[in-house]
Parts: C-alpha cells; structure tokens; sequence
C-alpha cells in the first residue's frame, strides 16, 4: 500500500558539511558536492513554468528532483504554497532541508527521497507536480509521466521543463557526449515530449520551446538570485575551485566532461529546453 503524503522512506542522514571530496564523479555527484543544481533557462524558466500551471498562494504543490532546493524555497516563501520535494539523492534532500530551513520556511515543506517512477503518494492530491530538468535522465519516461498526472487532483497541472532537440536529427556524436556526461541523459524533441502528456491523458497541453546560450544561462541563473542563494551560490563556487585545486579525481572528471570546440558548438545550435504543460481531466 501506498504511504501518506509526506510519509518519508528517508533514512538518516547527516547534512553535507561542505564539499564531499571523494572520487569517482559523476554529473549529479558533483552537483551534490557543492550543493547547488539548476536547470536551462534558470529562475525566468521556473516563473514563467509556474505561470502557465496557474500558481496562487496555498496551492499544493509536489516538485520531483528539487536537487538543492533551489525552487523549492521559492515556491513556499514567495508565492505562498506548500511544496513536497522529492529526490533519488539523500545529499540533495540535505542541501534542501537546510536550504528552506535558512528561509524560514521549513513548516510549508517536506522532503522525501524517492525514484520519480515510483512516487510514494496517494493519488488525486496535488494541484501541481513541478519538475525541471529531471524527466530527461530516468528511462522509462512515459511511467514518469503518468506518476506525475496520478498524483494530481482533476484540473491540476503537471509542468516540466526539459532539455529538448530543437531538431529531429541531432549529430550521433553531440547525442552520445551529452548521455555520457550526464547520466545517460536522454533528451527528446518536443513533439517526444508532447507525446508523453497525451499518452498520459492530459489535456490542453502547452509547450514552449526556447534556444539557449551560454550568456542567457548565466544571465537567467545569475539573475534571479536571492541574497541567500547569493551565499549558497559562492560558497558552491568555492567548493567548486577547491575541489579543482586539491582533488586529483575531481580534475580528471573535469577534464573528461570537457567538450571539444565541434560539440560544444553544435550543443547550442542543436539544444533548446522546452516548457511542458498539461492539466489532469
Ligand atoms: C539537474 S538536477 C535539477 C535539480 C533541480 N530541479 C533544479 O532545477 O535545480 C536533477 C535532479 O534530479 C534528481 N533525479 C534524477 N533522477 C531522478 C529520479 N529518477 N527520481 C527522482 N529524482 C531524480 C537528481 O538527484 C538531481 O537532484
């Protein structure tokens, strides 16, 4: 049977003391190092997602891979609602219970570690299930996707945002860089993406899709900083620049993610992100 919403499978676990300084990196180990995570089109993209699911205060909301908590904060202390984060990660749940317990916003959310294709929830409770930049990496998509809409109330929304192609056909090579750095990363187009809320039975779909650039990343991710994400963002950059200077392991991982001059060209002409939304009959 299926827990109570909120019911934690968590196991204990202590809060990141700063950066973990082992070996054998991968994408999410190394974001949940420093403890910070972010998602294309940066805090402009989470706005205007939530916009389209028709945020106002008091909505309840479930974000799935809230990673550091970089939205979730957000979605309790500026627009007023009640937010279950969910992660695979037990160091991102600790980067974000301590996150929102430093915006005071602790009683309006719980955490709760869990696989998006197995959400333990009963089903028809939120108004909306948020996710940014987490759909792409598990396998089974579609499950995920159908999680999502079970989980919500009739007129709720499911909004995500993800990684897409902007074109059917993107090189092999760019296609293997990106799913070997970053965790099997399956990326889809729009129309992929689209399928997936109409298989699911969501209605009124809508779909944005946005090209990127590295200046817009920055500029989108920078920009929306809190005073408090300011800090968390330093002292991210911080771990980050020790971890380069005294961690052999941490540099041959950096090195090996590098992409050459041809990839990195081809990422911006061929990857956009895209907003997804669709309402649950
Ligand atoms: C790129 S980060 C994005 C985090 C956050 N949404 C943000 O935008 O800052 C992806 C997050 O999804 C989590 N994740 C990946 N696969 C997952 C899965 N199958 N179920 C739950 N969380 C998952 C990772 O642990 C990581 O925290």
């Amino acid at each position: 049977m299926r827990p109570e919403i909120g019911q934690s499978k968590e196991k204990t676990g202590s809060l990141p003391a700063g950066a973990d300084q082992s070996s054998n990196f991968s994408y999410f180990k190394a974001q949940s190092s420093w403890g910070a995570t972010k998602h294309m089109g940066g805090f402009k993209a989470t706005e205007e997602l939530i916009t389209m699911c028709q945020i106002t205060p008091g909505k309840r909301f479930l974000e799935v891979g809230c990673g550091a908590g970089m939205t979730t904060w957000r979605l309790a202390k500026e627009y007023h609602c009640s937010v279950v984060g969910v992660d695979l990660s037990p160091q991102m749940i600790a980067w974000s219970k301590k996150r929102v317990e430093k915006e005071s916003v602790k009683s309006q959310t719980t955490f709760v570690i869990a696989d998006a294709t197995n959400l333990p929830f009963l089903s028809d409770h939120f108004d909306i299930v948020l996710s940014e930049s987490v759909t792409a990496f598990p396998r089974e998509k579609q499950a995920v996707i159908n999680e999502y809409a079970r989980l919500l109330r009739p007129g709720g929304f499911v909004g995500i945002n993800e990684g897409t192609w902007l074109y059917d056909d993107p090189p092999e090579n760019l296609v293997e860089y990106v799913k070997n750095t970053m965790e099997n990363v399956q990326f889809l187009t729009a129309a992929g993406w689209e399928a997936l809320f109409k298989r699911a039975e969501l209605v009124d779909i809508r779909v944005k899709v946005y090209k990127i650039s590295m200046i817009e990343q920055w500029k989108n991710q920078l920009g929306g900083l809190r005073a408090g994400d300011k800090q968390d963002t330093l002292r991210a950059f911080k771990d980050f620049f020790s971890l380069s200077l005294r961690n052999p392991e941490f540099r041959k991982y950096a090195r090996s993610i590098t992409p050459s001059p041809a990839v990195l060209r081809q990422f911006f002409i061929y990857l956009g992100y895209g907003l997804y939304v669709g309402k649950k009959v």
